[in-house]
């Protein structure tokens, strides 16, 4: 399975910036193989972004939508609006979104379901605060979030679906000098989280599943991450508003 390396450039660069990191980052790897490279700018950058990446392997992707196609909800974007500028992937329950715009697994099950039917594919997020590992709860809270979050996806839809374990704890929030899980750490996190989904749906599914990493990747630590065995790919964020770093995780991952 190629590994996947997506980039969550958070609420960060203008459209000009956008376009001009892209355009770094698509000569910087151009000759990058053995991994699949999304970017997630802001919405407002997507066009311009998906623009400038058409011809080049790398994916678009966007960082959250409404569940409905259309409608009266101010503010919102649709799944039908990402998919019709070339969106593929589409990041859901991101711990920003859930702290700070209060998602909860219901919401997020909705927009997970309905990017399935629009056929973007859901990275969907979970992840244990600081305060339930040192409860040692991050395994209980993992579970309901995935169990909550997936409910009425069938092991067909799964195939479509990547998950990101990012624990909160981790996340650098901008903060450059945060301090990733250990390598140990995250790989238990998600061989735990196959092994949920092996109870769920069945062990092919667990066995293809995507279970990406997220939270202070960096050039630094990128290889070690990438080469445990249930670590299939990483999102990035603060490392990743800088297109040389963010091609470095990219080389990490070919190897
Ligand atoms: P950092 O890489 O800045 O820790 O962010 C991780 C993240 O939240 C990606 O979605």
């Amino acid at each position: 399975m190629k590994k996947l390396i997506a980039a969550n450039w958070k609420m960060n660069k203008t459209v000009p910036e956008a376009v001009s990191a892209a355009k770094e980052l698509k000569l910087l790897i151009k000759n990058s193989k053995n991994a699949e490279v999304a970017v997630c700018p802001p919405f407002t950058a997507l066009e311009a972004v998906g623009k400038e990446l058409e011809k080049t392997k790398i994916k678009l992707g966007a960082q959250n939508m409404h569940f409905e196609d259309s409608g009266a909800y101010t503010g919102d974007i649709s799944p039908l609006m990402l998919k019709g500028i070339g969106c593929e992937y589409v990041i859901l329950g991101h711990s920003e979104r859930r702290e700070f715009f209060k998602e909860d697994d219901v919401l997020i099950n909705k927009k997970v379901m309905s990017a399935l039917k629009n056929k973007l594919t859901p990275i969907l997020c979970v992840g244990e605060t600081l305060e339930q590992r040192s409860s040692s709860k991050a395994r209980e809270v993992i579970d309901k979030q995935l169990r909550n979050c997936l409910d009425k996806v069938n092991a067909k839809q799964m195939q479509n679906v990547v998950i990101a374990y990012e624990p909160v704890w981790a996340i650098s929030r901008g903060i450059s000098n945060t301090k990733p899980a250990t390598k140990e750490d995250a790989e238990e996190m998600h061989k735990f989280i196959r092994e949920f989904l092996g109870n769920i749906f069945d062990s092919a599914t667990a066995k293809n599943a995507r279970i990406i990493y997220g939270g202070s990747v960096k050039p630094e630590n990128a290889e070690e991450l990438l080469s445990m065995p249930n670590i299939n790919g990483a999102l990035v964020g603060n490392a990743s508003l800088n297109a040389k770093s963010f091609a470095e995780i990219v080389k990490a991952a070919e190897n």
